[in-house]
């Protein structure tokens, strides 16, 4: 494979295993520039990534722009309180005037689904989606999956548990397609409140059970509780969900022996997760940080291929 088949990464939904398994190739390959002394090559000298962030953002904003940074890309940041979207623009009229300075690619979060695929219809860059509302957010689901090659060695056939705010959770939709497209076997857990009727459907099982869904598992995953799209409260009390959902100590007489504990971040520590659990000898949680830079290397490269068909 030599190229993707859109011109956008908008979501998992859209993608391919082939074209998955060719972004992670590509990433691994990348990943090396990160661990040298000076941490920067020039294939993108000379193309211009902005980043659109309409929403609150540490991880991602950051690895998005090291990783422009380390290709040499020129990058500019935006976000929503210095743009002019709070004197009243819209978002086309937003994004038609940065597309009219001509960036190659346009990086954006935004709190409403489908926001940065309103983008990719109305303008000629390329487009990433960072995370659009409760929908979707495709560069955590492809550094997760690379997180879990690169530590077992496949993808195929591991059982990877996901806790937590499923409904609201765009790192939940979007890791449960990229896992199940690339055979993995998927079961969602949380408060029945926090489960979409539907979810199924996306290519997971669902488990009410907190012991009987860390059975067996291979990864599991905590998320974090997304209070901020909530309409009203789903659980009586962070303490009763912390009881009932939250990983802690006592999980791990019940996890495999080489069993992973993974988080998007950011963590709520005490709440989703103890700190026992996330800072013990199974989270890979910190080398989902540093495969983020260099799994965005792999999109910003790849979406810039000279070898890429129009
Ligand atoms: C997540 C997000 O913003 O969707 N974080 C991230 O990008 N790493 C998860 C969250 O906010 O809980």
């Amino acid at each position: 494979m030599k190229k993707l088949k859109s011109r956008h990464i908008l979501g998992m939904a859209h993608l391919e295993p082939e074209e998955i398994t060719f972004i992670l190739d590509t990433a691994e390959s990348l990943k090396e520039i990160l661990q040298r002394p000076i941490k920067k090559v020039p294939p993108l000298r000379g193309r211009t990534i902005v980043h659109l962030f309409f929403e609150p953002s540490t991880r991602t904003k950051l690895s998005f722009e090291l990783a422009a940074k380390r290709l040499s890309a020129d990058t500019v940041s935006i976000s929503k309180g210095t743009s002019s979207v709070v004197k009243g623009e819209t978002l086309i009229d937003t994004a038609k005037n940065i597309e009219a300075m001509k960036p190659d690619i346009i990086v954006m979060r935004h709190s409403m689904t489908g926001a940065p695929h309103l983008l990719a219809k109305h303008i000629d860059s390329a487009v990433i989606n960072a995370g659009d509302g409760i929908n979707e957010h495709p560069s955590q689901a492809l550094l997760d999956l690379f997180s879990v090659r690169e530590h077992f060695g496949r993808i195929k056939g591991l059982n990877l548990t996901i806790v937590g705010d499923i409904a609201h959770s765009r790192v939940a939709h979007s890791d449960i397609m990229a896992f199940s497209k690339m055979g993995a076997n998927v079961t969602v857990c949380g408060p029945a409140t926090m489960m979409p009727p539907d979810i199924e459907s996306l290519g997971c099982r669902t488990v009410f059970d907190l012991k009987e869904a860390l059975k067996d598992a291979d990864i599991v995953m905590a998320l974090r509780i997304q209070k901020e799209r909530q309409g009203m409260a789903l659980f009586p009390s962070e303490r009763e969900y912390a009881q009932v959902f939250g990983l802690n100590s006592s999980i791990f007489s019940l996890l495999k022996k080489d069993c992973v504990v993974m988080h998007p971040g950011p963590i709520n520590r005490g709440v989703e997760m103890s700190p026992e659990v996330a800072d013990s000898n199974r989270s890979i949680i910190l080398d989902q940080v540093t495969n983020g830079v260099a799994v965005r290397m792999a999109l910003f490269t790849l979406l810039l291929a000279d070898s890429r068909e129009e």
